[in-house]
């Protein structure tokens, strides 16, 4: 057990990989193959607490026999409500209104151009990656009376894009007709960068950009430029291309608001994602097949 609010240091996990049966480790933890092949033989599975394992060498467990579990579905509902409050922050521009408040700096009582923002109702929402998260971010658009567009690698089902009530789109048509772009896809190699600094070129200047899933889906120092510059209305971030740092330019900026990778962070969900992970290694040692089984 690792008590500290840190992650662990590399040397000590290898070390206390080796003689573990199971491991639960975090998103923070690099698993490679010297983690997993630590104890030589003796490691049958890893769960990873989080949804997203790009942390973890999925491949090379496969190849060692080694099981990896994650925790999906029990953190879908906490990680769409916390996409749409960073949208709804980054729009009205909540954070910095608030900074404006505390700072003693709301001098003129109610004030018809302070701090204007976009409209939310009749805009066109775009989702990127159609996976449960992504789509519990359009129901929530839905709700709002907004457009809703999705692109993913492959169209949903037609009855499952009829549930969504959402229209596939190609990536970069998405970019430029979308108000609002949340992603929600994997970290991948096909999946790094993927919003560049030439697909935020395509973007609307008025537009928001929201991500909840990975840093490194996002070209960060493209994107602080684009805001700085004006060529977009804002964005909102939870997550960052080398956590805990984030950018500086991003950090002196009142359009980009930032949180601390938080969008599972709900007690309920947190307890479900400790419970998936014990259960997973709990059936592996059992020889019991796990219902959260990353790669099949
Ligand atoms: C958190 O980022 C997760 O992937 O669960
Ligand atoms: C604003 O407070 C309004 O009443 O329109």
């Amino acid at each position: 057990m690792w008590p500290e609010d840190r992650p662990v240091p590399r040397e000590r996990l290898l070390a206390e990989a080796c003689a573990c049966d199971g491991l639960i480790v975090l998103l923070s933890d690099r698993v490679d193959e010297a983690v997993l092949g630590a104890g030589r033989g003796r490691l049958r599975v890893v769960a990873n607490y989080a949804v997203g394992h790009e942390n973890v060498d999925v491949e090379a467990a496969r190849r060692l026999g080694i099981a990896v579990c994650n925790t999906p579905d029990v953190l879908t509902e906490a990680t769409a409500d916390l996409a749409f409050a960073l949208m709804l922050a980054a729009a009205r521009r909540i954070p910095e209104s608030e900074r404006l408040v505390r700072a003693g700096r709301w001098a003129g009582g109610f004030s018809p151009a302070l701090l204007l923002g976009v409209p939310i109702a009749g805009r066109v929402l775009g989702v990127v990656g159609a996976g449960r998260i992504g789509r519990a971010v359009l129901a929530r658009g839905r709700g709002f009376g907004m457009d809703l567009r999705y692109a993913s690698r492959r169209p949903l089902a037609p009855e499952d894009a009829a549930a969504a009530g959402a229209r596939f789109r190609p990536l970069d048509d998405l970019l430029a007709e979308s108000d609002f772009v949340s992603l929600h896809v994997p970290l991948t190699p096909a999946t790094r960068h993927l919003v560049s600094r030439e697909r935020l070129a395509r973007m609307k200047p008025t537009a928001v950009l929201v991500n909840t899933s990975r840093g490194p889906v996002v070209d960060e120092e493209a994107l602080a430029e684009a805001l700085a510059a004006g060529r977009l209305h804002a964005a909102g971030l939870d997550v960052f291309e080398r956590e805990p740092a984030v950018h500086p330019r991003l950090l002196a900026l009142e359009n980009a608001v930032l949180t601390p990778h938080i969008g599972s962070a709900t007690h309920a969900a947190r307890a479900e994602m400790a419970r998936l992970c014990c259960e997973g290694v709990d059936a592996v040692l059992a020889g019991r097949r796990p219902a959260n089984l990353v790669g099949d």
